[in-house]
């Protein structure tokens, strides 16, 4: 195709047909034009805003075993933490006075955050911080619990589909969980009005550009939010060691296309796509991202919370972490937003 034909093309994203979408996902040559576009939509629907969320990874324990983290169930190679609700609250507590007014909470499959105890932090944390935002990340749980944590006050939820093909995603992932169970959580979050997360990784073990194909597919059906992107990075201790890690252009492409299709969407600039290049930050902000997600987790812990063997900023000190985010985000010509930044039209 011609770059006129492309240009023509890229202002028409809810017609891409599978063979477009195909030469967009492969083909480099036209990253750059798909970039600048990603780029003009997400201004026209977000201005230059950077949305600033604080990341506190509560447990590491995880029921699960999923082949490519470093957090299953399997690997007996870790030390395994929880933090208590006063070490959780202490987290906000220290976030909000550098201005954060969205919390994420994240955490391993873990049982011991019944949901309880999930109600009660989410209750905490919206009467002691007022006007932030919890956002959950706590993997999949029944209708009732998600209805539970609804009620008790959470705003958004996050739960990555990984793939929404489940060939592939019996790839990943041992035979007891699903992609059809994954997509249901989505559905049910997405019908009690939480603003609902999705996302996966690119460049995953036996991923083809078939499976990413069927995911916007799968996108377009849910109306996701917020859409979580970042390559593969394999862990040491996973079956998936092996495996190289997924190339950064695959992700910019992959969220350029995310921002033209969802032009709503809050798309985070990941952490794994920061560790996979230096200036990985800086591209995805340039292919449409929207969102930076700085760790609030105690210093203790952080190295705990190995998704992958590649983690930046392990040791910094978030207040020095968020001059250098509000550095780097003007200099890449976009500015950091403080306030508790919804998703478009909530
Ligand atoms: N590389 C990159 N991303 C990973 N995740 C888990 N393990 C890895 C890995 N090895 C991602 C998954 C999960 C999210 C919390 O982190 O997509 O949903």
């Amino acid at each position: 195709m011609d770059k006129k034909a492309v240009n023509e093309l890229l202002l028409n994203p809810d017609d891409f047909s599978d063979a477009d979408l195909r030469m967009l996902i492969e083909r480099r040559e036209y990253e750059e034009m798909l970039m600048t576009q990603a780029d003009k939509i997400r201004r026209e629907y977000y201005g230059k805003d950077v949305y600033i969320r604080g990341l506190i990874e509560i447990s590491n324990h995880c029921e699960n075993d999923c082949f490519y983290c470093g957090l299953r169930h399997s690997n007996k190679n870790i030390e395994r933490y929880r933090l208590t609700d006063d070490a959780i609250v202490d987290c906000c507590s220290k976030g909000y006075g550098l201005g954060i007014r969205t919390f994420v909470l994240q955490s391993g499959e873990d049982e011991a955050f019944d949901d309880l105890r999930v109600c009660s932090l989410i209750k905490k944390i919206k009467t002691l911080f007022s006007g932030c935002a919890v956002t959950l990340s706590l993997g999949e749980k029944s209708y009732e619990t998600y209805k539970k944590f609804r009620a008790a006050g959470a705003d958004r939820y996050l739960l990555r589909h990984e793939t929404s093909d489940q060939a592939h995603f019996l790839k990943l992932h041992p035979k007891n969980q699903s992609a059809e169970k994954r997509k249901q959580c989505l559905f049910d979050l997405k019908s009690m009005g939480f603003q609902t997360g999705a996302g996966l990784m690119t460049g995953s073990p036996h991923q083809t550009t078939d499976h990413l194909i069927k995911d916007f597919r799968f996108m377009q059906d849910l109306k996701p939010d917020m859409i979580g992107i970042g390559p593969f990075l394999p862990h040491k201790d996973t079956p998936f060691a092996k495996f190289a890690g997924g190339d950064i252009f695959l992700v910019l492409r992959t969220v350029a296309l995310s921002r033209l299709m969802f032009p709503k969407t809050l798309i985070p600039a990941t952490t794994a796509a920061g560790a996979s290049h230096p200036m990985g930050l800086e591209l995805a902000l340039r292919a449409g991202a929207n969102v930076i997600m700085p760790n609030l987790s105690p210093h203790a812990t952080r190295k705990l919370y190995a998704l992958y063997d590649t983690r930046p900023n392990a040791a910094e000190e978030t207040t020095e972490y968020l001059d250098k985010i509000r550095q780097r985000v003007s200099a890449a010509g976009y500015s950091v937003n403080m306030d508790v930044g919804h998703v478009c039209g909530a």
